[in-house]
Parts: structure tokens; sequence; C-alpha cells
């Protein structure tokens, strides 16, 4: 009888050292769920084992298995999933729609015996599910095995979850990412992992854009040659859209059945995808194989360069319109999702202006311009509003990028603000549901570092975690009734620039992480500092599914970004004529601020000008002796960004006369030179003064641009003397 007692009270302590070992759970994930509320009485905890249960009531059997794989995938092992039968010990999965005022919500009941999640609906279940799962220590695991070996050898697979609350639930119903996989083609399996990535991130559409200049994605059977022809291209522009192209074929698409299959894995993770056709612009591959189908007859090539083609569906001809309404009716036949994306971007008008079709059409429907839009603007708004017909007709609504407003669009089109915000606020001033996807804060194929000379090279611009971080969907000039019209929230993410998978979750994570917070959430309090830690664990789950991710926000950077203080460093300094307004920020004191210029040509540290030199006056508060002038420019030729043409000084005792001591003429960057930060130093005899005047020039874009004859811009800054 002894004996038993002290073998029991043993085993009671090494349970307790044992227990007081185990890795625990911690709720502070991303998304912050709304409400966590822990027992006042810390010791208790639900013990997750290998023999937990799982069970599930009202047909939640996927989500059931969802926890054990991904259990699996943290602890090393699957639980066993069964229907619930009264069972008093496990993790129950339930629907109680009943206690929840909106959809998608979820509770998560966690006591020593019981863990229990209910939700408004399937997708509110399988939400708590994807916390309970972000919630586990998958630190304590080794990530170096395989999932479904991790944690197998270590005896201590076990995790305590602490005992409480979590009530959660979505603060927009539309909570989006699209991938574009028609500029550098994206194959099935890595688009289940993107879609992977968007369930851990509790989003629910994918707004996959399937047709473009450089390649039509999806199969459509009664057009087989939009995929024979126009689903490759036969070289791509090298660098950033120069005069050179590589002869590699390149494209691919994705057959019908290949599609019900991605919906389906699509489905199971609660996100809808939605099918973007973009018209009638960005047509180019459908018209090299129908070139009757362009104002022009062409012949077309699927294209090669990035940007916007001038050559675009002809809307006067009967056959083109005929053409969309069969594709957009056969997008319809696969994808159940209630809303069609229809495109309506960067459609320039210059063939239209010029096809005798197109201006028949416009005599025919009566079309005027007026001082707002072209005749033609309106000719677009008939074509979009008649396919949104076509869509509306099978219960389905449009989707159009924020350009359709340019004219008279329909009211039921939902419009996708994205050239800033300022789309969304008009369209929902006119009562169009919206939503916001600005390319000032949620275009992620935009640089996330300043030190672009260290990142892979993509289309520039600057948008780090913590400007998605901070972005506002619900813009404060809409009243709270206009605000309602904001349905949702999206990042793009565009590949003229990504051409791998592991690119695009490089540009993807974690600036998915700040957007599933402003989706999910939109936190009227921001603490970029508490979320970065909880980014720390996300980014343990994406080494854990070797999710390629830029870790600028756990490493920050450490440069050296002054230069060595110099006769013109803070000294009083004018410009004789402002910056663009858009590049202007601090004004002329950035040019001699003692900072480097840095990042890309919006990164707030350089001045842009276009048309005009840039002419800044330093007086050095006395006379002295100097011989040197330096200063940085920025090159980005994609971007009409060039690097300077000349540049002069000039000096003055008085502030007045000035008189010219050097002048150096730059020769133009060629596409065959890199992009990047330039040094330019001017060197010159010694002369005493007290006014130094540095006046640089810009080049006009060179015959070989896209833009050519327009004025290229430059970038500057830091300007030294010594
Ligand atoms: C877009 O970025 N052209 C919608
Ligand atoms: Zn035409």
């Amino acid at each position: 009888m002894k004996k038993i007692s002290i073998v029991l009270f043993v085993a009671f302590i090494m349970s307790a050292c044992t227990k007081e070992q185990l890795p625990v759970a911690d709720y502070n994930i991303i998304p912050q769920p709304k409400e966590t509320h822990l027992s006042r009485d810390a010791s208790g905890y639900f013990t997750l084992q290998p023999s937990t249960k799982i069970y599930f009531e009202d047909g939640l059997q996927r989500e059931a298995q969802f926890l054990s794989e991904y259990i699996n995938d943290i602890m090393g092992y699957a639980l066993n999933v069964q229907e619930y039968q009264g069972q008093p010990n496990g993790i129950v999965l339930k629907l109680v729609p009943e206690d929840f005022d909106q959809a998608e919500a979820y509770e998560i009941d966690i006591t020593p015996k019981q863990v229990t999640i209910k939700g408004a609906d399937a997708a509110g279940v399988f939400y708590g599910v994807q916390t309970l799962r972000k919630s586990l220590p998958v630190s304590s695991i080794d990530s170096s095995q395989p999932t479904g070996q991790r944690g197998k050898d270590k005896g201590e697979t076990n995790c305590q979850l602490p005992c409480g609350i979590i009530r959660d639930w979505p603060n927009f119903a539309y909570r989006g990412m699209h991938l574009d996989p028609c500029r550098h083609f994206m194959d099935l399996d890595s688009v289940k992992i993107y879609l992977d990535m968007m369930a851990l991130h509790n989003m629910n559409q994918f707004h996959f854009h399937l047709s473009e200049d450089q390649g039509w994605r999806i199969e459509i059977k009664k057009y087989p040659e939009l995929t024979e022809i126009g689903a490759y291209r036969s070289g791509t522009v090298i660098g950033h859209n120069g005069n050179l192209y590589d002869t590699i074929r390149h494209g691919g698409f994705y057959t019908q059945n290949e599609l019900r299959d991605l919906i389906q894995y699509a489905a199971e993770r609660h996100i809808n995808i939605i099918p973007e056709i973009d018209l009638p612009g960005h047509m180019q591959a459908a018209l090299a194989c129908y070139p009757n189908m362009g104002c022009t007859g062409g012949p077309y090539e699927v294209w090669r360069r990035w940007g916007v083609s001038d050559d675009v569906l002809c809307a006067g001809n009967e056959e083109s319109m005929q053409f969309v309404e069969d594709v957009l009716n056969e997008v319809m036949d696969l994808f159940p999702s209630p809303y069609i994306h229809i495109g309506g971007d960067e459609c320039p008008k210059v063939r239209w202006e010029k096809c005798p079709k197109c201006q028949a059409k416009i005599k025919e429907l009566g079309i005027k311009g007026d001082e707002r839009f072209s005749k033609e603007d309106y000719l677009q708004s008939y074509v979009m509003n008649r396919m949104a017909k076509v869509v509306e007709a099978r219960g389905r609504r449009v989707i159009g990028w924020d350009e359709i407003l340019e004219g008279n669009v329909s009211e039921t089109a939902i419009i996708m603000s994205w050239r800033g915000t300022e789309g969304g606020i008009e369209a929902a001033r006119k009562g169009h549901d919206v939503i916001m996807a600005p390319s000032s804060h949620l275009y992620f194929d935009y640089y996330q570092s300043e030190d672009i000379a260290s990142e892979p090279m993509c289309i520039g611009g600057y948008l780090p975690v913590e400007r998605v971080y901070e972005f506002q969907p619900l813009p404060g000039e809409l009243t709270t009734e206009q605000q309602k019209h904001i349905i949702g929230v999206q990042a793009n993410i565009w590949t003229e620039y990504i051409a791998s998978f592991r690119h695009v979750q490089y540009m993807a994570m974690p600036r998915m992480d700040a957007l599933t917070e402003l989706q999910w959430n939109n936190p009227k309090e921001r603490d970029f500092e508490a979320f970065v830690e909880r980014c720390r664990h996300m980014a343990q789950l994406y080494d854990l599914y070797h999710y390629t991710y830029a870790d600028h926000i756990f490493n920050p950077q450490v440069w050296s970004d002054t230069v060595v203080p110099n006769l013109a460093t803070r000294k009083p300094i004018t410009l004789r004529q402002q910056p663009a307004e858009k590049y202007t920020y601090e004004g002329a004191i950035l040019l001699n601020d003692g900072n480097l210029g840095r990042g890309a040509y919006n990164s707030g540290r350089w001045l842009g000008f276009c048309g005009y030199p840039m002419d800044a006056v330093i007086d050095l508060e006395q006379a002295a002796e100097m011989q040197h002038v330096r200063f940085h420019a920025l090159v980005n030729k994609g971007a009409w960004i060039y690097n300077p043409s000349q540049v002069k000084v000039l000096v003055s005792d008085d502030g007045e006369n000035f008189r010219e001591v050097a002048q150096k003429d730059i020769p133009i960057s060629t596409w065959a030179d890199r992009d990047g930060i330039f040094a330019y130093e001017v060197e010159f005899e010694t002369v005493t003064a007290r006014y130094v005047e540095v006046v640089i020039s810009g080049y006009d874009l060179p015959e070989d641009h896209s833009g050519f004859g327009n004025p290229a811009w430059i970038f500057i800054d830091e300007i030294e003397v010594w």
C-alpha cells in the first residue's frame, strides 16, 4: 500500500515537472483577435497531446481535418477526427449562428477538458481553427525536419493552451489579395500555396488576373487560339523596359479542369476566386490570336514589353464584343464567384480616335464628349456597361478598376480604387461599393526597403511594411453612411519584375501581415512595435512552411547614410523653382541636410524635377575657398527618370551677381547601363565666395524610350561643396 502511494507520488511530481516544461500557446497572433479573456486561474490549461481528439458537428469535417493537419505540421502529430457524440474531452467544432450577429465570426472557449470552436458559419469556424493554429508554440519545434516528422523524437510534443475565451470577427467582408500570373506565369501548385498563404492570413477573396497584353492564361473552349497562341510570348524585354530582349519563349495557362480543381481548393479554405478578364485594354495577347478584333487589324504579337499597349479591343466591332461576351460566359460557367472583374484600367484611346468602326459606333450610339470626358471615354463606358449587363444577367456583380468612373459607369459596378483612394472616395459618394487597393499603400510589387541595391529589382516605388500598416481604408472625407460602401481592402502583386513564385512570396510577406490587420481589424490605435512582435511568430510559421519572406522589420538596417559635413551642410538654401509638388517633401533643405538620398524616387529623400532644371543657391554664410561640388541623382529609366544632362556651378559674393566657375556635360544613360543611384562631381579652380549656385539640367526622353519626346525626370539629393 505504502509502496503504491510512493509510486503515485513520484508520478505526480514527474507529471508536474513535465507540465512546467511544456510549451504554451500564445493568443497574440496576426490578425490580433478582437477579444481575448484569459481565465484568472493561471494554472488552467488544456493540454494538447497526440491522444487529443477533434470532434465536429454540423458537417464541419473539412475544418476539423484542417486543424488536425495544422497540428501535425507544427507539433508533429495528427489528431484523430470524429463526429461529436457528446464526448466530454477534446476539441469540438460546431456552428451556433444564433450566438453571433455577423458572418465569419467565431468564439474559442478553452477549458481544462475541452476546447470549443463555435462559428457563425463554417468560415467562422475555419478562422477559429486558423487562430488556434497560429497560437501554437511553433518555436519549440524543430522546423528543419520535414512536416509530419517534427517533434516526433523530442518527447515534448504536448502543449498547453491557457484557458479562456477568444471572440473574434472581421471588420471587412471582402479581404482580398490579387495575383498577376500573366506577366510571369505561376504554375498551379504555386497558386495553391498562395491560397494557403491567404488562408493563414484570414483572407477570403483571391483576385486572379487572367488576361494581359503579355499572356492569356485561361483556357476558353470556344476560342482555343487564346491559349495555343496567346499564352506564349517569344521573348521578354530585359530590365526596366529597355530596348534589349531575351529570346526565351515564356508562358503557360490553366486548363478548365485545373481551374475547377483550384476553385475547389480555394473553397475548402473559404476563399472565393474572382477571375479578371481585363477589358478593353490590356488585350494584346488576345489580339495576337484574333487580329480583326483590334482597330488596325494587326498584325499583333503577344507583347514582349511592359507598360500600356495602345492596341486595344475595337469597340466598334460587333465581333469583338461577341468575343468578350462569350469569354465572360465561359468564365462564369467555370467560376461560381459572385463577383466578376472586367478590368477597365489603362485603356488608351488613340486607336479608337482614328478607327472608322469605333467612330461609327460613337455616331450610332449618339455619344457626345463633354468638358469632363471625351466621346471615346464614353465609348469605353458603353463597353463596360454592356459587359456588366452580361454579368448581371447571370446574377453576378462586376468589379472594375477606378478608371471606369471616367464616363457613365453603371451604379451597380463595384469600384476597385488603385490610383490612390480618390477614385474610391468619389465612387462611394456616388453610391458604388468600393474595394480599396491604392498603389500608395497596397501595391506589393513595390520596394519594401530603401536599400534598393540590396533588393531584387522591382518596378520601383517604396512601400515598407510600416506604410501598409498605417493605411486607413475608411477615408475621413466620407460620412459614416458613405463609409459603409467600402466593402473591402486588397493588395495587388503585379509580376513584370517578379519571375518566380519565391519572389512573389518575398514581396507578399510580411506585408500581408499588415494587410490582414487592416482587413480583419482596422484598429483605431495602431501599435507598430507590438505588431512587429506578433510578426515574429508569423515568421516562425513562414519558416515552418518554407515560405520566403522579407525580414527588414526584424533587422532594422544600419547603414551610413550621412555625408561628411562640408561647406554646404545645413546652410541656408533656396530653389529658384520648386520641385514637382508630389516630390517636394520638406523642400530645399533636403538637399543639404547631411543625409544622402536613399531608396526609391518616392522615398521622401529625393526632390523630383521635370521639364526644368534644379537650380539651388546655397548661402555659405561667409566667404570660403572651394574646389568641388558633388551631388547624387537617381536613375530609373522605366519610370522616366534619367541622369542629369549637365551641371553648372556659379558663385557670387553678394547673392545677386553670379559668375560661372564650372560646367560639366553628363552622357545619357542607355538601356545597357544599370539603373541606380549615382554620384556626380565637378572639380574647378579654387575660388573664394559666399554664395554657390548649382544648376542641374535634365534630358528629354530618347527615341528608344516609350515616352519619347517628353522631358525626363531628374531626382536629386545632397549637394556637397568643399
Ligand atoms: C493597375 O495597376 N493597372 C490596375
Ligand atoms: Zn475600333
